[in-house]
């Protein structure tokens, strides 16, 4: 089958289809910035953020979830809640600040959002859910996308209902990530339901999302479902090269080398530092404790490694712990140490 170049939303076109997820707490400036530039990055999101917030613009949080740059572009913006009024006006701010697309979030799976009937609350309420998006839809001309998981659990599955009357409703695309609100994060993304979904509207894009860490995982959701785009988020949070690479496999161009170690400790550095341009040196230095077990997983760092640094409060002492990755020996000579050396003759 073959697999889509580019992903047209609306108006808008985006090279190549690969768009990287709205992940809460994580896809900040700082984040986005240094994926972007590895390739493959089609279109970013900012995480989901509250229009409430957003009119009131007084907290800090608030702002650092908004930062952007001009070279973070292509850039959607992600708004929750299940308030009409208070969407559209958030929607109708985001639009007079220049913002060029704007994303419904009706997957989010947390009790204190979906249990108050936003998120993935609004898919108990598909009547009320497909109201609030023309509502928001017709308050806006840039295009307005929906992102939601399957249906609030097994029993139940609405997206491939929800998805034609969404379309119908004026939304742009649709993005469905192949779980239930019940499933949480378990089991397995259902390609099949995506493709059910991807084959009940008429015109929009679908974009597949869930579990996709591979390019052949990649090929795989384009293969099975049929989808227009892929959305990407725990994958490139491990492996920010995972665009790139799947991006390559798309163009049929052969898989680029893996990154050295010093690709990494650069990767890691710059996003460090991306955070305390964002946060402040005391801020970032907290914040990035979360970022540090993947990517010492990668770099393969022990525990002795992972417990210093998780205690780490100064912003050069983390800078440079960072730095003394470049000296950790590579995998090939910690597995093979305790091997006797070849015979020889
Ligand atoms: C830490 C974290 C934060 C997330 N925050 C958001 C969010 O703000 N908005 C949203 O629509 N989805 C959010 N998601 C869901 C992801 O966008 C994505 O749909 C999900 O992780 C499945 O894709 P993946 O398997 O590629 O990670 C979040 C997921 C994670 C793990």
């Amino acid at each position: 089958m073959s697999v889509p170049t580019q992903l047209r939303i609306g108006p808008l076109t985006f090279t190549p289809p690969i768009l990287l997820a709205p992940l809460a707490g994580y896809s900040d400036l700082a984040w986005r910035m240094s994926v972007r530039p590895l390739g493959g990055v089609g279109l970013a999101f900012t995480e989901m953020l509250s229009p409430a917030s957003l009119i009131q613009g007084k907290t800090k949080r608030h702002k650092t979830i908004i930062a952007t740059c001009e070279a973070d572009r292509p850039l959607g913006y992600q708004i929750y809640g299940n308030q009409t009024e208070r969407l559209r006006d958030g929607a109708m701010l985001l639009e007079q600040r220049g913002v060029s697309l704007i994303d419904i979030n009706m997957g989010c799976p947390q009790r204190k959002i979906a249990g108050h009937g936003a998120g993935a609350g609004l898919l108990r309420d598909p009547d009320e859910a497909v109201k609030l998006a023309a509502s928001v839809a017709r308050s806006v001309s840039i295009p307005v996308t929906v992102k939601l998981r399957l249906g609030w659990e097994r029993q139940r599955l609405v997206a491939h209902e929800m998805a034609p009357r969404l379309e119908e409703a004026g939304v742009a695309a649709i993005t469905i990530h192949g779980r239930t609100r019940c499933q949480g994060y378990m089991g397995e993304a259902d390609l099949d339901e995506i493709a059910r979904v991807v084959a009940s509207v008429k015109a929009i894009p679908v974009i597949g999302n869930g579990d996709i860490v591979s390019p052949a995982g990649a090929r795989r959701m384009f293969d099975v479902t049929g989808c227009s785009g892929l959305m990407i988020g725990r994958g490139a949070m491990k492996n920010p090269w995972l665009p790139r690479d799947i991006w390559n496999d798309l163009q049929g161009l052969p898989p680029a080398p893996p990154p050295t170690r010093d690709a990494w400790v650069d990767y890691a550095l710059g996003h460090f530092e991306g955070m305390i341009a964002l946060y402040g040196a005391k801020g970032a230095t907290l914040l990035y404790r979360k970022w540090i077990p993947q990517y010492l997983r990668r770099l393969l760092a022990g525990r002795r490694h992972l417990v210093e640094m998780m205690r780490l409060e100064d912003v050069d002492l983390m800078r440079a712990a960072i730095t003394a990755l470049r000296e950790i020996r590579p995998l090939e000579e910690v597995l093979h140490e305790d091997e006797p050396p070849p015979e020889e003759g």
